[in-house]
């Protein structure tokens, strides 16, 4: 999978800041771009179309995410984007994300949403 080139399709005229993520959950991968609108506030995250792709699929246990940007900057998931990485992830679930070097940086739900409210705090 050419996960630059499926980033190159994001549709993003406002901000012009293309980004692609690659789920891989219990049924398979799932990529996303970003999808904005003329009423910016409204365009949807590339984590998020990745993961409605994923469950849209049947998918519901999130291995791990890698989401890339532009060359030369860091990617890190908004804050919104964070909670929905919380709702399909396990403690072992891997998030990579694009450093400004082109290099990939690990990190844990924990490191990205701490005192987090999820799933299991509504049982
Ligand atoms: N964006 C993402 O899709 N994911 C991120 O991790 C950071 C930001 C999008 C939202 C908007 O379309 C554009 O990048 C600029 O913020």
């Amino acid at each position: 999978m050419d996960l630059e080139k499926i980033r190159r399709q994001a549709y993003a005229p406002y901000s012009k800041f293309h980004v692609a993520a690659l789920a891989i959950s219990d049924v398979g991968e799932h990529v996303g771009t970003n999808m904005e609108n003329a009423a910016y506030p409204e365009g949807v995250c590339a984590e998020g179309a990745a993961l409605s792709a994923m469950t849209t699929a049947g998918g519901r246990k999130l291995k791990s995410i890698k989401i890339i940007g532009p060359q030369g900057v860091s990617i890190r998931p908004c804050g919104g984007c964070r909670q929905k990485i919380l709702e399909f992830a396990t403690p072992t679930t891997v998030i990579q994300c694009q450093e400004a070097d082109g290099t990939l940086r690990k990190f844990s739900i924990a490191d990205l949403l701490p005192g987090s409210f999820g799933p299991d705090d509504l049982t």
